[in-house]
């Protein structure tokens, strides 16, 4: 049985006290569960202090993005060791903003991938389609370089460290989310992939989540999917409410409070 994650990317949101309140807010709502993998994704300046306020919780903290390599003369950039500094356990890597606004490509992302492994965290390795690439056929061609891409290299036993988030571009903030379905079957594509390139039982145990307007009106319903694992959230992970309701989509979910 794969444990579902749920992790809430806030992008480019909240200053550090925002950040604080927010934090608070979401480990008072969710309280202590062990059925469910929480992540929350501050932006960078908010990680230190988030992480403060998580260390007594079972959330655990994301970043965003991290540089390839792990210290030198790269002015502005931040490394996956100094993640593990301020407390990360997690980074995003290869989320379609950064790969269309910030020109992120597959080899880029699969050598940011090995610097997450090497240092000892876990990779959330995002892939996704345009609308137009959908519409002409190429969706599955395009999710197959993306993925195989981004794992080249990745051994079996540094597949515990990675977590794999299928994003349709399309439904990023745009209120529309692919039917549970329509994810689905690309899920169990990935999940193929994964077959291929490891064997069953590195792919039974890897967690897909789905990401793209995810809200509390449709989680249930994805996490319904045989290969959805959780969800990667955006916009409604900035409520604590609407990310607390996520979070409890299954009515069964034991939870205590913090
Ligand atoms: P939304 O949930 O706002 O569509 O964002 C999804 C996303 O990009 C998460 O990484």
């Amino acid at each position: 049985m794969r444990k579902p994650l749920i992790a809430g990317n806030w992008k480019l949101h909240n200053t550090v006290q925002q950040s604080e309140q927010l934090a608070r807010d979401v480990i008072e709502q969710i309280g202590q569960t062990e059925e469910i993998e929480i992540v929350i994704a501050p932006v960078f300046t908010a990680l230190a202090a988030v992480n403060t306020i998580c260390k007594n919780s079972n959330i655990q903290l994301a970043a965003q993005n991290c540089h390839c390599i792990d210290s030198g003369a790269y002015t502005g950039e931040v490394s996956a060791p100094l993640l593990a500094d301020v407390g990360c356990s997690h980074v995003i890597i290869g989320h379609s903003e950064r790969r269309q606004y910030f020109g992120e490509t597959n080899q880029f992302i699969n050598a940011k991938t090995k610097a997450v492994i090497n240092t000892d965290l876990t990779a959330i390795i995002c892939v996704g389609e345009t609308l137009e690439q959908r519409e002409s056929g190429e969706l599955f061609d395009v999710i197959a370089s993306q993925v195989k891409s981004a794992l080249a290299d990745i051994t079996a036993t540094q597949m515990a460290q990675v977590v794999l988030a299928y994003e349709p571009i399309w439904a990023i903030g745009t209120g529309k989310t692919a039917s549970s379905e329509d994810a689905e079957e690309v899920h169990a594509y990935i999940r193929g992939i994964l077959y291929g390139l490891y064997g069953a039982s590195i792919a039974d145990k890897c967690r897909i989540l789905y990401g793209g307007s995810v809200k509390p009106n449709n989680i249930s319903e994805l996490m319904a999917e045989d290969d959805i694992d959780g969800a990667l959230v955006g916009g409604a992970s900035l409520s604590a409410d609407d990310f607390a309701a996520i979070v409890r989509y299954k009515k069964t979910l034991k939870i205590s409070p913090q």
